[in-house]
């Protein structure tokens, strides 16, 4: 069965550069972004693991931690690191998970055989402390990510967790937000502070209630 949002994140254990991690334990009370990257010594990987690192102090901010994974075997995942400490100008800073056996690859579903039988696609699973999953994204071995929409949307998903709200279209943090549904309008009253404009009855929006 593919995981599905709100899925239970699987549990696993695994060798990893910071030694043999046990996901569940590991993850604690954080949130924590997991992902796959194709193929250790790769251009593409090699930029956007650089920037992972150089963003660690973002994730820090919003208790995430970082961890990733490639069916490449630990001996390669140190040789590599070298690499990137050199050509990206950060050392990596998070555990990757060396699944040369595919059990995470395998568990988590990061292996599309009719993209490629062999390696990892671009897999983000953003969970949540309670691990549960909270977001998914895939992208192909020829499209880096965007990290900063990934910091945008831990913005979103860590707000709307706590709020009775959610966010529109190309939200930033800092910019008002959506009030639920199924928020009456006395109780909006009382929920949020700023007050709310109403655009139609669905539609009200409110300054970002954390702030
Ligand atoms: C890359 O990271 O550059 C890459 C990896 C696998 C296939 C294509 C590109």
């Amino acid at each position: 069965m593919p995981i599905q949002l709100g899925d239970t994140a699987p549990d696993f254990t695994q060798e990893s550069t910071a030694g043999c991690i046990r996901f569940h334990d590991w993850t604690g009370d954080s949130w924590v972004v997991l992902f796959s990257h194709p193929k250790d010594f790769t251009p593409v990987c090699t930029t956007e693991l650089g920037a992972l690192a150089r963003l660690k102090p973002e994730f820090a901010k919003r208790n995430v931690k970082v961890i990733g994974l490639s069916v490449d075997g630990l001996s390669d995942h140190v040789s590599w690191s070298r690499d990137i400490e050199e050509t990206q100008g950060t050392a990596l800073n998070f555990p990757l998970l060396a699944d040369a056996d595919r059990k995470v690859s395998t568990l988590y579903g990061m292996i599309h055989p009719n993209a490629d039988n062999t390696m990892t696609v671009r897999s983000v699973f953003v969970i949540g402390p309670d691990k549960k999953v909270k977001l998914m994204l895939t992208y192909p071995a020829s499209t880096g990510r965007n990290f900063a929409e990934l910091l945008r949307v831990i913005d979103s998903l860590q707000l709307t967790a706590n709020f009775k709200v959610a966010t529109p279209v190309d939200w930033n943090h800092g910019e008002d937000v959506i009030i639920l549904p199924t928020v009456t309008n006395e109780e909006a009253q009382r929920l949020f502070h700023g007050g709310f404009t109403q655009i139609t009855p669905y539609l009200r929006t409110t300054p970002q209630p954390n702030l």
